[in-house]
């Protein structure tokens, strides 16, 4: 039940982390499972995380990212971010997630920024072939992150999230917002990309999109429709 992370990648180029299992209680607080930050060319493969916290997370200045064949749960879901809590942060850029199964998480695939001015950056990132098990918010973009209310009320994030992409997603939402594109006023998102997306809400019920300040484009059977 590690503080904060449980394996930490700062700083590195060039890491693959391979055929891991770490494992804390749901209820652990703040123990999330890898955090990667200032890094590039950092490789998860074939692991399985199930924590209080973030599943994997990440931080300013990371890029070139592949995450492949990875199970997360219990916990938060795979996350980008939070960004934007200093001026100047370097951005998150060449991201993959491919083959992913999350189960009971509180998000799936999320990113994250704070409700504050600062400037900063996410793109080229691709989520393919994810598989949803009651995750409560499945595909979430949220830059009005604020948790205490902290200095950031009446903010909008300065951080610009651009061309990220969704393929093949499917599964169950344990909410009826399934698709959650909450963006900057300021700095909307652009160039988000759908395509094959089957989210329902519990069993077969239909699940709901909601958009604001995002645009972009859908491809192929998504459900639910769209927002942008
Ligand atoms: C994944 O890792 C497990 C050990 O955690 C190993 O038994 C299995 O062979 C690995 N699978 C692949 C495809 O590398
Ligand atoms: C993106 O990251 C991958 C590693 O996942 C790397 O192989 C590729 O060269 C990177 N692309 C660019 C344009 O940097
Ligand atoms: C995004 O990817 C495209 C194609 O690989 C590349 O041309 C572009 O420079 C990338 N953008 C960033 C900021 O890395
Ligand atoms: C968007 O990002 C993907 C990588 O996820 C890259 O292959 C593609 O070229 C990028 N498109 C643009 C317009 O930058
Ligand atoms: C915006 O945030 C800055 C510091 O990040 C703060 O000084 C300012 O009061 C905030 N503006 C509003 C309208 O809350
Ligand atoms: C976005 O987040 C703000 C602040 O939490 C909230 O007031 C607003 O209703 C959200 N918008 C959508 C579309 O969910």
């Amino acid at each position: 039940n590690s503080k904060v992370f449980h394996m930490a990648i700062f700083d590195c180029t060039g890491v693959t982390v391979q055929g891991i299992r770490i494992i804390a209680p749901a209820n652990s607080p703040n123990t999330n499972g890898i955090h990667v930050s200032h890094s590039r060319h950092v490789r998860i493969l074939n692991t399985t995380i199930g924590t209080g916290d973030d599943c994997v997370s990440l931080g300013p200045g990371t890029s070139n990212v592949l995450i492949r064949d990875i199970e997360c749960g219990p916990g938060h879901g795979i996350s980008i971010g939070s960004l934007g809590w200093q001026d100047g942060e370097e951005g998150v850029r060449n991201v993959t997630v491919d083959r992913a199964v999350l189960t009971g998480t509180t998000n799936g695939l999320r990113i994250k920024t704070w409700a504050m001015p600062n400037s900063g950056s996410v793109t080229n990132v691709s989520f393919s072939r994810v598989t949803m098990n009651r995750v409560a918010n499945p595909i979430l973009v949220d830059q009005n992150y604020c948790p205490r209310k902290v200095d950031c009320a009446g903010n909008s994030s300065g951080v610009q999230i651009s061309n990220i992409s969704y393929t093949d997603i499917e599964g169950s939402s344990a909410t009826p917002v399934a698709v959650k594109f909450n963006c900057s006023g300021t700095n909307p998102c652009s160039g988000i990309k759908l395509r094959n997306i089957r989210l329902t809400y519990k069993h077969k019920r239909p699940a709901q999109a909601k958009c604001g300040n995002a645009g972009g484009s859908a491809s192929g059977e998504v459900r639910p429709p769209s927002c942008f």
